[in-house]
């Protein structure tokens, strides 16, 4: 067995317990001089430096003095694996046509698809890797991804399958989400219905029957649907996720991103994991979500990648018991973010949460948005050592500032990764 022993942590915030629901956010158990004793991939013990330096005289030590220690950051909303770039489309954004419009006119989601499709899966796999190990740098520790740029059968169990490749190789743990239903395929344009039928009577079994061969140590993965104006309808969504739920698939849906469909309400309804993005959400919907265990996530790179002034109405969430989340959205078209440190810092200013409550959403509520949170997401004995040492005394600087990598070490599964 291989220990180590991280003491003198100039701040430790554990995060100990269970996911924190409404007023409760903010919950981040702070121990100043802190210690962590990490044996193997697990967390053994968590107190004061000085009782857990007496506990056990002979393990292998890392000072963190000066330094604020948390869990690895865990990022619950991405699309990570893609190719190419969107930059002539920022462009065009910046001079006036809309996300929508450009979507509409075959860019958008579908540029990607063909840059994706045609990459060959070398190239794919290289682009792909470059991001996780941008995610990795920047303190995350795990990553949901979705696929979503194939929309074709095989172009996305390939992508699932790079991205099974990925996890593997490590160090970033990857969580994987199917989302043929990232928009309506090209070969099927102007027939949503039938290219969700596809979805459901075609894409969903046919996953199902790939897993066990691919990921057989693994749950089945998550299944998300875009629902929105463009993409895919209430009905059309409430189809391909009933079809899923049946199949035993956990759900994730993408919601009111630009305009509102109901989508919150599905979620919170179907016992969906998360609903994300929450910008054009009404309060029947949060109220519905609020009541539910559904965890809504927040993207605020999305809007502020598109230079939006709406946010999601993350206090009103929270007034209302919500359970509250934080993720990058890192995708081509929105928001090429890999800093969990960036999304706490734009919560901070633009969903008007505290530096506490930024941490809380990017860690334990974070874990509970991919289902982990029983594994993830916290410093308690038992738990996967994953944590991060910053290279200051004050883990608020995460908050305060931003653009920068305020991570000095990360710790996956037991293993040091310096800067
Ligand atoms: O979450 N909303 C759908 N998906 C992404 C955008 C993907 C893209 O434009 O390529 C999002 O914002
Ligand atoms: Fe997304």
């Amino acid at each position: 067995m291989t220990s180590l022993l991280i003491h003198s942590a100039a701040q430790l915030l554990t995060l100990a317990g269970s996911p924190q629901r409404g007023d409760e956010l903010g919950r981040i158990s702070m121990l100043n001089d802190g210690a962590v004793l990490i044996e193997d991939d697990r967390i053994a013990a968590v107190g004061p430096s000085d009782e857990l330096l007496q506990r056990y005289p002979h393990a292998p030590r890392l000072s963190a003095k000066g330094k604020a220690v948390l869990p690895g950051l865990i990022d619950p909303h991405t699309h990570l694996i893609w190719a190419g770039d969107r930059a002539a489309e920022f462009e065009m954004r910046l001079q006036g046509k809309t996300y929508m419009e450009i979507m509409a006119a075959g860019g958008g989601i579908a540029s990607t698809v063909h840059a994706t499709r045609t990459a060959g899966s070398a190239a794919l796999l290289a682009q792909t890797r470059a991001r996780t190990e941008g995610l990795f740098r920047n303190g995350t520790t795990t990553a949901e991804a979705k696929t979503g740029y194939g929309l074709e059968l095989n172009s996305e169990l390939a992508q699932m399958e790079l991205l099974l490749q990925l996890n593997r190789e490590g160090p970033l743990e990857i969580v994987p989400t199917f989302l043929a239903a990232h928009a309506i395929a090209p070969e099927y344009q102007g027939q949503p219905d039938e290219y969700t039928d596809l979805i459901c009577t075609h894409m969903l079994p046919a996953l199902k029957a790939w897993w066990p061969q691919h990921a057989p140590e693994q749950l089945l993965p998550f299944v998300d649907v875009f629902c929105e104006e463009g993409a895919f309808n209430l009905a059309q969504t409430r189809r391909i996720l009933s079809a899923a739920q049946k199949l035993g698939f956990p759900l994730k849906l993408h919601v009111d991103e630009f305009a509102n469909l109901g989508g919150a309400t599905l979620a919170a309804e179907l016992d969906a994991t998360t609903a994300d993005h929450l910008i054009k959400t009404s309060g029947a919907d949060i109220r519905a979500l609020a009541a539910s265990e559904t965890v809504a996530v927040a993207l605020p790179c999305t809007p502020f990648g598109l230079a939006q002034a709406e946010y999601t109405p993350a206090r009103e969430i929270l007034a209302a018991g919500g359970l509250l989340a934080i993720a990058s959205d890192i995708n081509p078209g929105t928001a090429w973010c890999e800093s969990m440190q960036f999304v706490i810092a734009l919560a901070c200013r633009m969903l008007k949460l505290t530096p506490a409550q930024a941490v809380a959403a990017a860690t334990i509520n974070a874990a509970a948005a991919i289902h982990c949170q029983d594994r993830l997401g916290s410093l308690e004995p038992g738990k996967q050592a994953d944590l991060i040492l910053l290279s200051v005394p004050d883990y608020r600087h995460l908050a305060y500032r931003f653009g920068g990598n305020l991570v000095d070490t990360v710790i996956k599964k037991g293993k040091v990764y310096p800067r």
